[in-house]
């Protein structure tokens, strides 16, 4: 295939770049670099700085390649940032989008893999969540999300744009190359290791009250890896039969933070100190995926389902790289083959 990733200097769209050259299909990155790291991006692929709503700059990108397929990693994601700044996240992830999509058509190129989040649920009254569940996002970032996913599927019945959305739940871990570099960064499981490096003097742990079995909160990891090959698997689905889905993309089994330092502390053999804080508002007890539907249909199986394996391969990543990427990201270029 040839596939353009916007977005693919990122945490996710760098581990599913690598995987897509690993298995040898054509590569074109587009990134402007805000939140990544040029570096993470394989020299396999040809790698093009720039915004996605720059029409002239992606009017070039899409003339350079007949394009089976994009993948759409592009947002921003910080659910803190995205309430003092909805403005923000609005115009990255909603009209960003829209102004891929334009210039997609405009060179008639009708298939988008879009990254969508858990976020879009808000609190479930079903766990594990399926794709049914109702769309009730708590913050104004699960909304541009949930927005963004039914603009696609407007642009479907108007255009015959075909889109399949990917709703992650907590991605983590790393691959041999690529790993997460947040900044700031928000996510457990790269907090709880930085703490175990010594960079960061404790863990915060927002409620200790929630009803679950030992209060803390419950989330659903998947590695990184296992998220690529699910891009891969869905974006095969979309060319062979051109037909748009939803999928809800977590491992289906949830660990609470408790479990999450525990074997944290099991892969590093560190002690990792923690305090415990008030909870966050809009923050669910409980938040796992059901993978029934992506199982079945696209035969997908996550290679590392286990928390350990997880959490082993982003402390091997982060040892490492204890900087990680460690560049300036702004004086980087574009790159060709
Ligand atoms: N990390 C998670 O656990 C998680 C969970 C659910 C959903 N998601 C979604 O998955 C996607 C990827 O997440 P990530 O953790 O890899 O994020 P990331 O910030 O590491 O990657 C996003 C990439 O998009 C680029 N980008 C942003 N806006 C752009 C624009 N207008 N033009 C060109 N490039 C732009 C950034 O520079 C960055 O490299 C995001 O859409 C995010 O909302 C992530």
């Amino acid at each position: 295939m040839n596939v353009l990733v916007a977005g693919g200097a990122g945490y996710i769209g760098s581990a599913t770049v690598e995987k897509l050259v690993d298995a040898g299909h054509n590569v074109v990155v587009v990134d402007n670099l805000s939140r990544g790291h040029a570096a993470a991006v394989s020299k396999s692929a040809r790698f093009e700085v720039g915004d996605i709503s720059d029409r002239a700059f992606m009017d070039g990108v899409l003339s350079s390649a007949k394009f089976d397929v994009v993948m759409h990693f592009c947002a921003f994601s910080l659910v803190g940032e995205s309430v003092t700044d909805p403005m923000k996240y609005y115009e990255n992830n909603v009209s960003g989008g829209m102004a891929l999509v334009k210039a997609m058509l405009a060179h008639g190129v009708k298939r988008l893999i879009f990254s969508s989040t858990a976020a879009i649920f808000g609190e479930p009254a079903v766990v594990p969540i399926p794709e049914t569940a109702p769309k009730q996002p708590t913050n104004p970032y699960g909304r541009s999300k949930a927005a963004f996913e039914q603009f696609l599927q407007d642009c479907d019945t108007a255009y015959g744009l075909k889109s399949i959305c990917l709703r992650y739940f907590n991605a983590a871990g790393a691959t041999k190359k690529v790993g997460e570099c947040h900044n700031p960064e928000t996510h457990l499981i790269p907090i709880v290791l930085e703490t175990a490096l010594g960079r960061r003097k404790e863990v915060q742990i927002f409620g200790r009250s929630y009803l679950t079995q030992d209060g803390t909160g419950i989330r659903d990891y998947i590695h990184v890896s296992d998220l690529a090959q699910a891009h891969i698997l869905a974006a095969e689905y979309l060319v062979d039969s051109n037909e748009g889905d939803q999928f809800n993309l977590g491992n289906g089994h949830g660990y609470s933070v408790l479990e999450v330092l525990e074997a944290a502390e099991a892969v590093t053999g560190k002690k990792i100190a923690r305090k415990f804080a008030p909870r966050r508002a809009g923050d669910p007890a409980i938040l796992v995926a059901s993978s029934d539907k992506i199982r079945e249909k696209l035969e997908w199986e996550p290679e590392y389902p286990e928390l350990e394996d997880i959490i082993q391969s982003a402390w091997d990543w982060m040892q490492k790289n204890p900087d990680g990427y460690n560049k300036p990201p702004a004086k980087a270029k574009s790159r060709k083959k």
